[in-house]
């Protein structure tokens, strides 16, 4: 009986009344769950809502287990949502390429040539970006449903089964992701991987932050800190040479926090010629080590600041270079070029070619751990 009074209090919070139709309410973020809500792939697709007593918001649906918005509050004390995107399913869907905030596997980033081996077996992968395989194919798990847990206000658990040979990947591969927005405006992910065969697994978000809340508002003015002496240089198809060059007098170096503009168009240095921008992978001065800054990135306009946490070993700075305006996204805002930063948490790219490398490989019996924060703030 009190059960069902709560349900119906609560659905009374979430449903108001106009003459006898019920009109939903909006979540804080602005989007409606019933723009979130279809049939997909014989699944049933919605939107989450997280929230924390400081009055944060992060929407998420199941499809792609993709961030659909991150309301904070600014340095005046007004919301803004730093998530581009999308607000309704049907565009997150059917937008040709788009990863707005989706969670990325089996393998984040580049497997050169779609090829690698395992035990001796090779294992050919589709080939959707200049020859080699990206965020785990055109099907990869940011177009797939997940089966979804609403654990409590703040937590949402995520599982998925790809199957053996999905993408061309070998095994079972069981996966769970957690969701969990904590009381300090810090949102985790914890990922979770178990095999039935010899694999390989890199799994990351790709969150497009745009720390203005503004998508017209191109990233040139926010300022970025990486804590990583080294990074992974790329060739003119984005795919890591192999080699692990220092920062130190280079266009890479953001161990001094920088504006993102200031050198982001030198194609005079192959690098950024070659990434079209920051399209590249940093070594992690952290190791591992999740108590550590990984990387900041803050807009001095809108004073909203944000640190990121990680147990992974790299992350992929992307300055949205590919973003062209194409896409219309949220309150009818083209989702121009460079209007937002991803920072994707991740072992280097190329890994299961790259022997030497944190390996990615993943066997019967072990268990796939990684964790990643962004933790929100104001800086005045
Ligand atoms: C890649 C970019 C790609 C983007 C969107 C990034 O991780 O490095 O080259 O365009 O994701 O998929």
């Amino acid at each position: 009986m009190k059960k069902t009074l709560i349900a119906a209090f609560a659905a009374f919070l979430l449903v108001g009344c106009k003459g006898n139709a019920p009109v939903e309410e909006a979540t804080k973020s602005g989007l409606l769950k019933k723009n979130f809500q279809t049939e997909h792939q014989g699944k049933q697709t919605d939107l989450y809502v997280l929230t924390n007593a400081s009055g944060m918001e992060v929407c998420i649906t199941n499809y792609g287990g993709r961030i659909a918005s991150i309301l904070v509050p600014d340095k005046d004390g007004k919301m803004r949502d730093v998530s581009v995107g999308f607000e309704s399913i049907k565009d997150h869907i059917s937008v040709a390429g788009n990863n707005y905030g989706a969670l990325i596997g089996r393998y984040g980033n580049r497997i050169g040539n779609g090829t690698f081996e395992i035990d001796g077996v090779k294992y050919d992968l589709p080939k959707n970006n200049y020859g080699h395989t990206l965020h785990g194919g055109d099907n990869g798990f940011h177009t797939v449903v997940w089966d979804a847990k609403q654990v409590d206000n703040s937590t949402l658990e995520l599982t998925y089964l790809s199957k053996d040979g999905e993408e061309g990947f070998p095994g079972n591969l069981t996966c769970k992701v957690v969701y969990h927005l904590g009381a300090d405006n810090d949102l985790h992910i914890k990922y979770e991987a178990e095999t039935d065969k010899p694999t390989v697994v890199n799994l990351t978000n790709h969150c497009y932050f745009n720390m203005d809340g503004d998508v017209a508002v191109k990233n040139s003015d926010w300022v970025l800190y990486l804590n990583a002496d080294q990074y992974t240089p790329v060739d003119s198809t984005f795919m890591t040479t192999g080699e692990i060059l220092t920062v130190e007098g280079t266009d890479m170096d953001f161990r001094t926090p920088t504006v993102i503009g200031k050198r982001i168009d030198n194609f005079e240095f192959d690098q950024l010629k070659n990434g079209k921008g920051y399209d590249h992978n940093w070594v992690l001065n952290t190791k591992g080590d999740i108590t550590k800054v990984a990387a900041t990135l803050e807009s001095p306009a809108s004073g909203i600041a944000m640190d990121v946490f990680t147990t992974e070993p790299g992350v992929q700075f992307y300055a949205g270079n590919f973003m062209d305006g194409k896409d219309t996204g949220k309150k009818g805002v083209p989702n121009g070029h460079r209007g937002a930063v991803c920072l994707e948490t991740q072992k280097y790219p190329d890994t299961p070619n790259k022997k030497d490398w944190p390996s990615t490989e993943l066997r019967p019996g072990e268990k796939y751990t990684t964790e990643t924060i962004y933790k929100f703030y104001v800086k005045k």
